[in-house]
């Protein structure tokens, strides 16, 4: 079968949206779940592969962006909705539609990609990394949550329903990109993965924002869940963001004294919310997991290099490879500040550290360690002692976070 990936138009987005829901055991949309759920969708950004006149497989991307170290933001291309029929799979159809669409984010000038990995053996071949994590935590709700030392932060008020898309998305918009992996959302994410459950399934919600001396900094919006076999009420938070601790601690002290509320349970947190810092009682917050989030594809690797900071290092010359987009290929050397390609691989220049583009994904926005790499097998070094200075080169202030799932 020849595998012919081409774009779809606007009248064949819904079948997309079908294929992609059946993939991962979801039902069709009903007219209602489809007007919200088309306006992730965006002009040109959708590919699919046809076997026998039927769409078999998809793949979509929406605009976005990236924070990086530095504080500098680029472009990105947000991958979702990926899903191949299942009697087509294991042919070659994703490897066929990846191919596409990163050719076609590199010729939007898009030097990112990232996505969420619904599996964790898919992507790496086509040199997507995890660039990002995050822990699940189910605190224990409290009539005095946090310790008489905590931070007390500003005001907390609940948000209106018809006003939660709106001063939500403000709130985000100022602060999200504040952190290494922050993105910035669109109207259709906000459409999809807010309005849809407050507007659409008008589910009850909580929606509250923080007002810190600046202004309002943060906001978090939670529904009510349970929790697998106990006969607790807990509040599941989706959206969490904070522009510092005090707006941290403030939001989750609103969540853990809301009443009749045994449980406030999330999901992919950053690595360093400072919960247990925060807590009277620090045991009252379990981690019940820890998940990758941010796959990162670092489609344009000379300008990802260039655009975020560095710590101060010595020279190290880094060999990047990349077998699925060769140009990014070469010998990198991170100086001063910077980084630029300075040779071929292979050539004169002799590299200090070697890694494929997907492990430079892990160490880009200061997940993981360059040391931590070459340990595990991740990275190699054919000069141990380039290894401290790539250390100190890729070091950054912070734990990397997105907070945006899609
Ligand atoms: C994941 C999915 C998109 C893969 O599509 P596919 O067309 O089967 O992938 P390909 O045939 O191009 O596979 C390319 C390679 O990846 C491997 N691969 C693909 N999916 C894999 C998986 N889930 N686990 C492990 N390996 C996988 C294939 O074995 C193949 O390896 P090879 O080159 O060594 O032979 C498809 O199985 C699917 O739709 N799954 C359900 C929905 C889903 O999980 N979507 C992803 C959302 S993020």
């Amino acid at each position: 079968m020849a595998l012919a990936v081409r774009p779809l138009k606007a009248d064949e987005l819904r079948a997309a949206l079908t294929l992609f829901g059946a993939a991962i055991h979801r039902p069709p949309a009903d007219d209602a779940g489809w007007a919200a759920s088309a306006r992730l969708y965006s002009p040109g950004r959708t590919f699919g592969v046809h076997a026998d006149g039927a769409l078999v497989a998809t793949t979509t991307s929406f605009p976005s962006e990236l924070a990086v170290p530095g504080g500098a933001v680029l472009p990105m291309a947000a991958v979702t909705r990926v899903g191949v029929r299942a009697d087509h799979t294991r042919r070659g159809l994703l490897s066929a539609m990846m191919r596409a669409q990163l050719d076609d984010t590199a010729a939007r000038g898009e030097p990112v990609a990232t996505l969420r990995a619904s599996e964790a053996r898919i992507y790496g071949r086509f040199g997507y990394g995890v660039a990002t994590r995050g822990r699940s935590v189910q605190v224990r709700a409290d009539a005095s949550p946090l310790r008489p030392g905590a931070p007390l932060g500003g005001t907390v008020r609940l948000v209106a329903r018809d006003e939660i898309v709106p001063v939500l998305q403000e709130v985000h918009a100022r602060i999200a990109l504040r952190r290494p992996g922050g993105i910035t959302r669109t109207e259709g994410w906000w459409a999809i993965g807010v309005g849809r459950r407050v507007h659409v399934e008008r589910e009850h919600v909580l929606a509250a924002v923080h007002t810190g001396p600046q202004g309002d900094d943060g906001f978090a919006i939670a529904y009510p869940g349970d929790i697998p076999g106990l006969p607790r009420r807990c509040l599941d938070v989706a959206d969490l963001h904070a522009a510092d601790v005090a707006a941290t601690a403030a939001l989750w002290r609103f969540l853990l004294g809301v009443d009749l509320v045994e449980a406030v349970q999330a999901r992919l947190r950053p690595l360093d919310e400072p919960l247990e810092l925060l807590l009277a009682d620090p045991r009252a917050c379990a981690v019940t997991g820890n998940e990758d989030e941010t796959w990162l594809r670092i489609v344009d690797v000379p300008v990802a290099f260039a655009a975020r900071s560095y710590g101060a290092a010595e020279p190290v010359l880094l060999a990047v490879h990349d077998g699925f987009l060769e140009a990014n290929s070469g010998v990198y050397r991170i100086a001063d500040g910077s980084a630029e390609r300075v040779g071929p691989l292979g050539g004169p220049v002799r590299p200090e550290l070697e890694c494929s583009v997907d492990a430079l994904a892990m160490a880009y926005l200061g997940d993981r360690r360059p040391s931590e790499l070459v340990a595990s097998g991740w990275w190699s070094a054919p000069e141990p002692a380039a290894v401290p200075r790539a250390d100190a080169a890729f070091a950054t202030p912070g734990v990397p976070w997105c907070g945006t799932y899609f």
